[in-house]
């Protein structure tokens, strides 16, 4: 089973809307929304007014990818603005247990995301709470990044924890990097959730370039 989340970091913000109902044609099972503040990594993207606004142009699942400080301080806007999921950082969470907590609270499913560098055993004592991980397989701040390769151990090294853990069916998400060759690899080390921006939105035919992640 693999869920293909295209991201709209690489979508034409100008026809945003359409380009969510376009790649829903094209056979995306979730919409991969990358929040941006321009001081957790280097980019601003966009928050909750944008996707409120695209939030009608779709029934697919937002997962939202905060990466931005200090995230506790806007789980409710997020909440409102539509997110189906929330993943923030383990990096900017000084207390990431009440964090999950919170966005759980609001009754959604949480994620937590691990920067390359940031090794997994950092979610040793939350492991347990969580609905996914997601493991970023470039640094986060930017589209059209190169895959990082040791992403693979670092996937199976999850894998085999959650299985050790009866968590086996927690979902593992990677993100950044992921194309046809790429999407084969992660998900032989056990990824289930595949994040495309490039390799879906540079794309002519979106329903082609799905169907190569799946
Ligand atoms: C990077 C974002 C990724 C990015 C992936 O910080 O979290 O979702 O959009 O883009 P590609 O698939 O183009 O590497
Ligand atoms: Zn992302």
């Amino acid at each position: 089973m693999s869920i293909i989340a295209p991201s709209i970091l690489s979508a034409n913000f100008a026809t945003l809307a359409d380009e969510i109902k376009d790649v829903e044609r094209a056979g995306a099972d979730w919409i991969h929304i990358d929040v941006m503040d321009g001081h957790f990594v280097p980019t601003l993207t966009f928050g909750p007014l944008v996707i409120s606004a695209v939030r009608p142009s779709t029934k697919l699942v937002f997962d939202v990818h905060l990466m931005i400080e200090r995230p506790e301080l806007h789980i409710a806007s997020y909440v409102a603005a539509g997110a189906d999921r929330i993943t923030v950082h383990a990096e900017a969470c000084v207390h990431l247990h009440r964090v999950i907590h919170q966005i759980k609270e609001a009754g959604l499913p949480v994620g937590v995301a691990l920067n390359p560098a940031t090794p997994i055993n950092v979610l040793e004592n939350v492991l347990d709470d969580l609905d996914m991980v997601l493991i970023m397989t470039v640094n986060p701040g930017f589209g059209g990044q190169q895959f990082i390769p040791q992403s693979l151990q670092k996937i199976r090294q999850l894998r085999g924890l959650l299985e050790s853990r009866g968590l086996g069916d927690m979902l593992i998400q990677v993100d950044g990097g992921i194309n046809a060759t790429t999407a084969k690899l992660v998900r032989e080390a056990g990824a289930d959730v595949f994040v495309a921006g490039n390799a879906v939105f540079t794309e002519q035919d979106r329903a082609a370039a799905i169907s190569a992640l799946r």
